[in-house]
């Protein structure tokens, strides 16, 4: 099948190389003439583990890349929308989905053969139905039913592992507005033959999607409250959700004897609160969205609160063991909101470097790759440094915000270090006697 992909970030690029892989023809869409390039030269403009590997593979044959959307939609039978839908304040920005939507209904205007329109970034239940339907019925002055499907396919990727999540997901989410646009989609993921497809309206897909993300971020956001509870009450919150998390109910024992759900403690583990490209503005807009229809999310308010004071949080434990952060040397170790990213979108790392230049302290960042990202916030008040040995030479406070694997020897590199500075542990990577002084979040 041939496959149009709009928007070449992490969602598209993946999904186009994946799809290209499972034996699809791919044209990635980008209004970035850079990253078209870079494309076509097989250089993947974003860091994702086994992508440049994928581009090798299929770049030049089954996946080329274009700013020429008339072109890409023309030869497809299927375009995926997936350029971004950031939160602007108030509810979510759609500009790009509807700019895109316009472009492809102009397209539409002069095929004649019957096209499906799905779009795959996350956008607010009711967006392809009230918005991107009639931009595309008005641009192209053809019927959405008759003339072109329209459908809503949500990614459910994760960045670090985006590859192998989109090549064996859990599940495949298809919306479509009516039988012909939903045979479209399941003819696009029939090589995924092994994994749990739904199919259901495009309203219910962006829902669902929604409440994937909300119910996650609610799982962290609990976890954090606990687990500032926990220190208050003076007891280890890694424990106390170890406990927890042998009630079978969230920790089934199979027939072999294994645990079917080992994973669902690295969502209860209280760190420096979750960030992203997605978790802060999704349960942002969903909030926004409810609200503008008259239903008034509580629970989702106070996962935003919690997860907003929890850079705080990391500060305020520095400041136990160093007091007034005033020209204090603190070195921060990882930037990237999660480690085998190079994304800093809402990453935690800015609020809590923000509190420490606003608090007079003098800042190192390490990160191994995404230290580019967050110059932009932060230019030259701060000191950006590839080399860990280097970060950490004369600090006088070290902070834990990712959990990069090169940290793990932290305690080595620090060992002959005296003063030794005290350490912060966001992520909780290490035990309180690694160190002279330490401070873990919920500990
Ligand atoms: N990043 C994730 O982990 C993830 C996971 C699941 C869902 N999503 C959702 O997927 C969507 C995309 O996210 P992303 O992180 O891949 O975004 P991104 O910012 O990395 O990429 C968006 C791309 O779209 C391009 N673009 C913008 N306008 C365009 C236009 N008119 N024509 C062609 N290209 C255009 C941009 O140049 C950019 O390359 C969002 O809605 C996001 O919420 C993201």
């Amino acid at each position: 099948m041939q496959i149009s992909v709009v928007g070449t970030g992490y969602v598209g690029l993946v999904s186009g190389a994946c799809l290209a892989a499972k034996g699809h023809k791919v044209t990635c869409v980008d209004i970035n003439p850079q990253r078209v390039t870079d494309i076509n030269n097989g250089i993947p403009p974003i860091h994702e583990d086994g992508l440049p590997e994928l581009m090798a593979e299929h770049v030049g044959t089954s996946l080329n890349a274009t700013g020429d959307l008339r072109a890409a939609v023309m030869e497809s039978s299927a375009s995926l929308i997936a350029v971004g839908t950031p939160y602007k304040g108030d509810e979510i920005d759609l500009q790009f989905i509807r700019a895109v939507a316009t472009q492809i209904g102009e397209v539409l205007a002069d095929k004649d053969d019957y096209h499906v329109v799905i779009v795959k970034s996350t956008v607010v239940p009711g967006t392809t139905e009230d918005v991107v339907l009639p931009l595309l019925e008005e641009a192209s002055g053809k019927t959405a039913g008759v003339d072109f499907g329209v459908g809503m396919n949500p990614e459910f990727l994760r960045e670090g592992v985006a590859i192998p999540d989109f090549m064996d997901p859990d599940r495949i989410v298809m919306g479509g507005i009516d039988e012909r646009t939903l045979e479209v989609m399941q003819e696009m993921y029939a090589p995924f033959a092994d994994v749990d497809k739904m199919t259901t309206t495009p309203r219910t897909a962006e829902m669902i999607k929604y409440t994937a993300n909300s119910l996650l971020a609610t799982l962290i956001s609990f976890a954090n409250e606990i687990g500032n509870i926990s220190s208050a009450v003076g007891v280890d919150v890694v424990e106390v959700m170890q406990g927890v998390h042998l009630d079978h109910r969230f920790n089934p024992i199979l027939d072999d004897g294994g645990r079917l759900n080992p994973s669902f403690l690295t969502y209860v583990m209280a760190g420096p609160g979750f960030g992203g490209s997605c978790f802060p503005k999704d349960v942002k807009a969903l909030v926004a969205h409810g609200k503008a229809k008259g239903s008034f999310p509580h629970v989702l308010d106070a996962v935003i609160d919690v997860n907003e004071r929890q850079p705080v949080r990391m500060v305020e434990l520095l400041q136990e063991s160093l007091g007034d952060l005033k020209d204090k040397a603190v070195t921060v170790l990882g930037c990237a909101f999660k480690p085998g990213t190079d994304d800093v979108r809402e990453s935690p790392s800015i609020p809590i470097i923000r509190h420490l230049v606003d608090a007079g302290a003098t800042v190192t960042v390490h990160d191994p790759i995404a230290l580019d990202g967050i110059r932009p916030d932060f230019g030259d008040s701060i000191t950006y440094d590839e080399n860990l040995d280097t970060a950490l030479a004369g600090a006088e406070g070290v902070m834990v915000v990712t959990t990069w694997p090169e940290y793990k020897d932290l305690p080595q590199k620090l060992a002959g270090v005296s003063p030794q500075p005290p350490v912060v542990d966001g992520r909780r990577m290490f035990n309180v006697d690694d160190f002279d002084t330490y401070a873990g979040i919920g500990r």
